[in-house]
């Protein structure tokens, strides 16, 4: 049976293996796939080892960056974003680096929910690597205009800097932005500390902006209960992204694409439970 795995520190409470084994039943494919603590000081022999016998893996925190060192050729998207969420072993046995997270996050948002991107105006928030995977997927859509806000408003400006030439991508930092948004993506890890970065309430245009928190949890994040008090049009969480960036690397793997709406409902089901 081909072999799959998502690589992570720590790793226990990846949702990556039920999502995978729900595609492999819905889609017939015989695979198996498992959750694999890589060590912190060995990441590369780890993976090597793998790829010996493996077909593909996730990758996940920490060790995108470090993937996209090892990958022996990339995906343009993954080239862009400078880390690798996806590794998939060649016909020649060489490893092809991808990064689905930014595809995940525009199929969330322009099919699940049905929101189109073209000539909006977004706010993106966070500077990391989640925030640079996603920019050219992003950008690819034509917004109006897209505004990167981080704490720390030189890790903005470097980003909005590399991204230039794809759209209109602007740095700015959280108190010197106020003017209503149609769409506002959290992608800092705030919400993990249950903590919001200072936004002005005046960024949500009442019963309009979407807001878009790519953490998810059992309740609402901090940045979703903050988004509804101030009447957003729509709250969302990363649950979908999570889906759609696996559903993305399972068509890498397989060339098979899962429908991922009853995927997405039986993990909102477990994560309920
Ligand atoms: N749903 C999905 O599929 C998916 C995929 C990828 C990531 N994510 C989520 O996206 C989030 C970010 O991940 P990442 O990999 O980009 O992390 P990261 O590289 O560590 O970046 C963290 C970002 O959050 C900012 N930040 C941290 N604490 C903050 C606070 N208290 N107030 C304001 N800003 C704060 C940091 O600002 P500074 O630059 O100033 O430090 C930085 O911009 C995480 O919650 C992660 O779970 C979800």
């Amino acid at each position: 049976m081909d072999r799959y795995g998502v690589f992570g520190n720590p790793i226990a409470h990846s949702k990556s293996p039920m999502i995978h084994r729900l595609f492999a039943a819905q889609t017939g494919e015989q695979l198996s796939y498992e959750a694999l603590l890589a060590p912190l000081d060995n990441f590369a022999g780890f993976a090597r080892h793998f790829f010996a016998a493996g077909k593909g893996a996730n990758v996940t925190v920490p060790f995108k960056e470090q993937a996209f060192q090892l990958a022996d050729s990339l995906t343009a998207r993954a080239r862009r974003a400078g880390a690798v969420n996806t590794l998939k072993k060649l016909d020649d046995g060489s490893l092809l680096g991808d990064n689905t997270d930014g595809a995940g996050l525009v199929r969330d948002l322009t099919v699940n929910a049905a929101f189109d991107l073209r000539g909006k105006r977004i706010l993106l928030l966070g500077a990391g690597g989640a925030v640079r995977g996603v920019l050219e997927p992003l950008l690819a859509q034509q917004p109006a205009a897209l505004v990167i806000a981080n704490r720390t408003l030189a890790k903005a400006e470097q980003l909005a800097g590399e991204f230039a030439d794809l759209g209109p991508v602007l740095a700015c930092a959280f108190d010197r932005i106020d003017a209503p948004v149609d769409l506002i993506v959290n992608g800092t890890s705030a919400s993990l500390a249950g903590e919001l970065p200072p936004l002005a309430a005046s960024l949500i245009r009442p019963h309009h902006t979407l807001c878009y928190d790519m953490m998810y949890a059992r309740q609402p994040t901090a940045f979703n209960r903050w988004a509804a008090e101030q009447g957003a049009g729509r709250t969302l969480d990363g649950l979908g992204m999570l889906v759609e960036q696996a559903a993305e690397a399972f068509f890498l793997w397989r060339g098979v694409r899962p429908d991922s709406e009853p995927v997405l409902a039986e993990l909102r089901r477990s994560l309920a439970a």
